[in-house]
C-alpha cells in the first residue's frame, strides 16, 4: 500500500511541485491548504486533528517562516497531533542561517517519528514565482545588499529530494543543508535577468532602513516588514556565503546553476516587462 501524504502548503511553490510528482507516480495525497476540505490553517490548530486523520506522512512548509516567534509552538503542536494520529514520517522544509528554525528542526528530529530536514538556502524561484518578481516587472529594482552572495537553490532540485524523502527509505533521519552549486550576488541576479531577457532593468541599492520605509509606504503590514528586516539583517549578513554539496550527494547529480535557471525561465516570458502606455 502506498503511503498517504499530507502536503502542507500544497498550493505554494514547493508544495505544488511535490503534489504533482506524487500524483504523477500514483501516490495518494491530501491537500494542506486553507481552501481544501478539510481546510488546513496554521492559525487554527484545533482543526488539525481532522486533517491528519488517516495520514501516513507529512510534508511541512510553514507559513510565513520558521524564524517567526510563533513557529515553535505551532511545530510542537503539529508534531503532537501527528504522533496522536500515528503518522510515520515527517519531511520539514527549513531555512539555512535561521537559528530559530533550528529549534523547530529539533522538535521534528526528537519526535520519535521518521524525519528528513531540508534546510534550504534562498530559492531561485523567489525571482520568478515569489517576492522579487513584482519589482522586476515594475522595471526598476530597489534593493538593499546587492553585493551579498547567496547559493540559491532551484526548487525542482529541492522538490526532487523532498519527493525521494517521502517515497524511499534513502533519506530517513537525515538533515540536508541545501545550496545551489555556486554563490551569486543579487547584482549578478538582476544583471543576468536583464541580459537573458534582453531588457533594461535598472536597479538601485539603498540602505536596508530606507528599503523597509519604502515597503511600509507601499502598505506592507508590520509582521511582513519584521520578516523582511530579519531575512536581510540576519540571514544575509554573510553567514550563508558558502556552498555545500549535500544536494548533489543526495540527488546523485549536480544541482541547477543560476544561469541555466535564468535562461530557462526567460523562455517562459514571466519576466517580460509590459510597455507602459502614456
Ligand atoms: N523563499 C525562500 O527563499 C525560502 C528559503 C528557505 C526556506 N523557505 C521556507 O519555505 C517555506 C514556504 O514554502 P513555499 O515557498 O513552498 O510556500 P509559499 O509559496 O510561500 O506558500 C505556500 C502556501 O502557504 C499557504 N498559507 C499561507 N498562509 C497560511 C496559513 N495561515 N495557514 C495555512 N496555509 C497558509 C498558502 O496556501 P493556501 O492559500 O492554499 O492556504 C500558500 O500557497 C517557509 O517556511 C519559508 O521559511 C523559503
Amino acid at each position: 500500500m502506498k503511503p498517504i501524504t499530507l502536503i502542507i502548503g500544497s498550493s505554494g511553490k514547493t508544495g505544488s511541485r511535490i503534489l504533482s510528482k506524487l500524483k504523477q507516480e500514483g501516490y495518494p495525497v491530501r491537500l494542506g491548504s486553507r481552501n481544501a476540505e478539510p481546510p488546513f490553517d496554521w492559525e487554527k490548530p484545533e482543526s488539525w486533528n481532522d486533517v491528519l486523520q488517516g495520514i501516513n506522512q507529512v510534508y511541512i512548509s510553514f507559513q510565513p517562516d520558521l524564524a517567526v516567534p510563533s513557529s515553535l509552538e505551532a511545530i510542537k503542536t503539529l508534531v503532537q497531533v501527528c504522533q496522536k494520529n500515528q503518522v510515520k514520517r515527517l519531511v520539514l522544509l527549513s531555512g539555512r542561517g535561521e537559528p530559530e528554525a533550528r529549534a523547530c528542526e529539533q522538535i521534528v528530529q526528537n519526535s520519535g517519528l521518521e524525519w528528513t530536514i531540508l534546510r534550504s538556502s534562498w530559492f531561485l524561484q523567489n525571482f520568478s514565482e515569489g517576492m522579487f518578481l513584482e519589482s522586476i516587472l515594475a522595471g526598476r529594482v530597489l534593493f538593499p545588499k546587492v553585493e551579498t552572495r547567496e547559493p540559491f537553490v532551484d526548487l525542482d532540485d529541492l522538490c526532487d529530494l523532498a519527493f525521494a524523502s517521502l517515497v524511499t527509505e534513502n533519506h530517513k533521519n537525515k538533515l540536508y543543508e541545501l545550496t545551489g552549486p555556486e554563490l551569486v550576488s543579487f547584482r549578478d541576479v538582476f544583471e543576468t535577468i536583464a541580459e537573458v531577457t534582453n531588457q533594461t532593468i535598472p536597479f538601485e541599492e539603498l540602505p536596508l532602513d530606507d528599503y523597509l520605509s519604502t515597503l511600509k509606504e507601499f502598505g506592507l503590514p508590520e509582521d511582513v516588514l519584521w520578516l523582511i528586516d530579519y531575512l536581510f539583517r540576519t540571514v544575509l549578513d554573510g553567514r550563508n556565503e558558502s556552498v555545500v554539496n549535500d544536494l548533489e550527494l543526495a540527488l546523485g547529480r549536480k544541482p541547477k546553476d543560476f544561469r541555466t535557471y535564468a535562461k530557462e525561465t526567460a523562455k517562459t516570458g514571466i519576466w517580460k516587462i509590459q510597455e507602459r502606455v502614456g
